[in-house]
């Protein structure tokens, strides 16, 4: 049992927060495939205080989707506990602060992965979550801000004199973005100094990355983030290879046409069909990965506007080709 706070969810793998991705349709078709514990999308501290329609409607939930954490993105303290007030009476479970995303626009304002330079600055926006809510306050970091510069030991163990009920790392410095491997040995050693639950990040996208992120760093768990896009599965897949140590049959074409329908709906409730079709081209690649004939769907995407243009191009994967 993973116990974050008073947040109890009996999972190894977590929902990681993605930007452009992890809404409520996405947390949903992960949810109904095992997925216990979910993040909203990232939620920018400034775009709350001035009402922004879209980061706004990021906080859209229902009752099946819980427990739920949301991560907030900022740097100035008062404009964060603005967001935590308007986050926590939208009902979430936990909060997430972000130091670790790596994009230019954001550290250059000193967010994100920036705030892995000035850890006085992280503890005092971390003590102020703390002392402003009951939730649980995590943090996420990433190994530090370059290969040089790596102090997520020290980062992590500040972070937990804070309050911080857990930490979340992305072993990758904030100057590798998301190339190359993540370093189990860090997330090991930071977990060597820790009291609290750390949740290790990177590489995971079967549920053999999992068990070797748990036996190779002693984690409390792993995030799925790339590996989740396209592949719910993963969830249910990754229980079931922890308890047995054998892997359930994948889905079958059939199943992930089924599955990508369905998730396409659930975004047009959420967007309308064009916004969602838009939208949803970002997924068709991750689903059909491996697929063969995904190619010809692949080349229509960009011409998709409407939900029977992804049903009629999905249905030629069912059919023999004899071109
Ligand atoms: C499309 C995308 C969006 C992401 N958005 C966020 C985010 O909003 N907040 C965050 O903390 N990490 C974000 N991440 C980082 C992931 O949560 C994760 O730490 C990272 O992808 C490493 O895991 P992986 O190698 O298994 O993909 C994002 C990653 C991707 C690929």
């Amino acid at each position: 049992m993973l116990s974050i706070g008073d947040v109890k969810v009996n999972t190894k793998l977590i929902l990681a927060p993605l930007s452009g991705v992890s809404d409520l349709a996405f947390r949903m078709i992960s949810r109904e495939f095992g997925a216990k514990f979910a993040f909203t999308e990232m939620l920018n501290a400034c775009s709350i205080k001035y009402k922004s329609k879209k980061t706004q409607s990021m906080l859209l939930s229902n009752s099946k989707d819980k427990p739920l954490g949301a991560q907030i993105l900022g740097r100035d303290i008062p404009i964060i506990l603005n967001a935590l007030d308007v986050i926590q009476k939208s009902g979430v479970d936990l909060i997430d602060f972000n130091a670790a995303c790596p994009v230019r626009k954001v550290v250059r304002r000193g967010e994100g992965a920036a705030l892995l330079k000035e850890p006085k600055t992280l503890k005092k926006i971390v003590r102020e979550l703390v002392k402003h809510t009951t939730l649980p306050i995590t943090v996420k970091i990433r190994s530090g801000w370059s290969h040089n510069e790596i102090n997520a030991p020290d980062m992590a163990k500040l972070l937990e004199d804070a309050g911080a009920s857990a930490i979340f790392i992305h072993a990758r410095p904030q100057t590798q973005l998301y190339s190359g491997r993540a370093d189990y040995e860090l997330i090991r050693k930071v977990k060597s100094s820790l009291n609290i639950p750390l949740i290790g990040s990177g590489d995971i996208f079967t549920p053999a990355d999992v068990k070797r992120m748990l036996d190779e760093t002693g984690c409390d768990a792993a995030l799925a983030a790339r590996g989740a896009i396209g592949n719910p599965w993963i969830f249910k897949q990754t229980d079931y290879f922890l308890k047995t140590g054998r892997l359930l049959k994948p889905p079958t074409i059939k199943q992930k046409i089924k599955v990508m329908l369905q998730h396409l709906d659930m975004m047009i409730e959420l967007y309308g069909e064009k916004r969602a079709t838009a939208r949803f081209r970002l997924f068709i690649p991750s689903y059909l990965k491996g697929i063969s004939g995904a190619r010809k769907v692949k080349a229509r995407m960009a011409q998709m506007k409407i939900r029977r243009q992804l049903k009629d191009a999905l249905a030629t994967l069912n059919q023999p080709s004899y071109s």
